[in-house]
């Protein structure tokens, strides 16, 4: 299963429920990787997209404890049941927030990184990569600048046991 996530220089992903810095950019390449792919998300991340809707274009698979139905989705009540779910589908993106991508980082192996070079205060973080012996960073594209703000996209896989 594949995540797609935008980091600060400090690997965080927010703060008070939203992303504090955002890039137009990030926003295209997550719209391109993701259209018409099925998606995994958080019930709070869910609530910060446009209206605090699901994704247009999107299987969204939204993960909450609540008994609720949400128009435009189906709802998993645990990581087993979202992966029981998203099996359908050919491709998965796990896309956050923090608590989400904390849970199904056991099922990854592979994740599109945005890194944005700014490290705004974030109380939310995606597990530091480049630290971790067991990912590597497959491909590095090249750095770019939007309103001054320097990004890059990244993708990184989990090694392969030899
Ligand atoms: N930078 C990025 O690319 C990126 C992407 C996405 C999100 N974010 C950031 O991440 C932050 C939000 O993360 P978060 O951890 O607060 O919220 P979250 O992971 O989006 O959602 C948490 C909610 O998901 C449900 N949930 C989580 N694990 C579950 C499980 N095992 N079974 C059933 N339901 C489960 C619960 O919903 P109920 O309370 O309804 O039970 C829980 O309250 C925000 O700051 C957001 O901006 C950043």
């Amino acid at each position: 299963m594949d995540a797609i996530v935008a980091v600060y220089s400090d690997w965080g992903i927010g703060a008070r429920g939203t992303q504090p810095v955002v890039l137009h950019a990030d926003r295209a390449h997550f719209r391109e990787k993701t259209r018409g792919a099925a998606v995994i998300v958080g019930r709070r991340t869910m609530e910060d997209f446009p209206g605090g809707r699901p994704l247009k274009g999107r299987n969204n698979i939204v993960v909450t404890r609540q008994e609720i139905a949400i128009e435009g989705a189906e709802v998993a009540h645990s990581t087993e049941e979202a992966v029981e779910l998203a099996a359908k589908y050919e491709k998965c993106f796990v896309i956050g927030g923090a608590s989400v991508f904390r849970q199904f980082f056991p099922y990854l192996d592979r994740v599109e990184i945005t890194k944005i070079d700014l490290a705004p205060p974030s109380d939310s973080f995606f597990p530091d990569l480049d630290a971790d012996p067991d990912w590597i960073c497959a491909e590095e594209g090249e750095w770019q600048e939007e309103n001054g703000i320097r990004y890059c996209f990244c993708t990184y896989e989990r090694k392969k046991e030899a």
